[in-house]
């Protein structure tokens, strides 16, 4: 559990989650709640501290792109390869649980 609601989170906010020692970002994006690794590709940069433009998470450092949906890097930032993306449930509380 991250003991995280969806109610907590604002549309395309990215916010930071830890689970087990790692670290995650969620991103409310079009009503859905999306996971994705917490850290970039590239050099590690903190996607939680990341930013939505358009369907992009963009890596606060060298402004790499990710699909925010699949976790693909976007073409036209070839310094960053794909990262995971992962589905997010809710338990009957409301509470965001990351599936692994
Ligand atoms: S660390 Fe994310 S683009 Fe460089």
């Amino acid at each position: 559990m991250l003991g995280i609601k969806k109610s907590d989170l604002r549309e395309n906010e990215p916010i930071k989650a830890s689970v087990a020692g790692r670290d995650f970002v969620l991103v409310l994006h079009n009503g859905r709640v999306n996971a994705l690794d917490g850290l970039c590709t590239h050099e590690q940069g903190p996607l939680f501290e990341g930013s939505v433009d358009g369907d992009g998470l963009v890596c606060p450092w060298h402004s790499g792109v990710f699909d925010i949906e699949t976790g693909k890097a976007n073409e036209n930032t070839p310094w960053v390869t794909d990262t995971a993306h992962y589905d997010v449930g809710e338990d009957q509380s409301g509470e965001l649980f990351i599936e692994l």
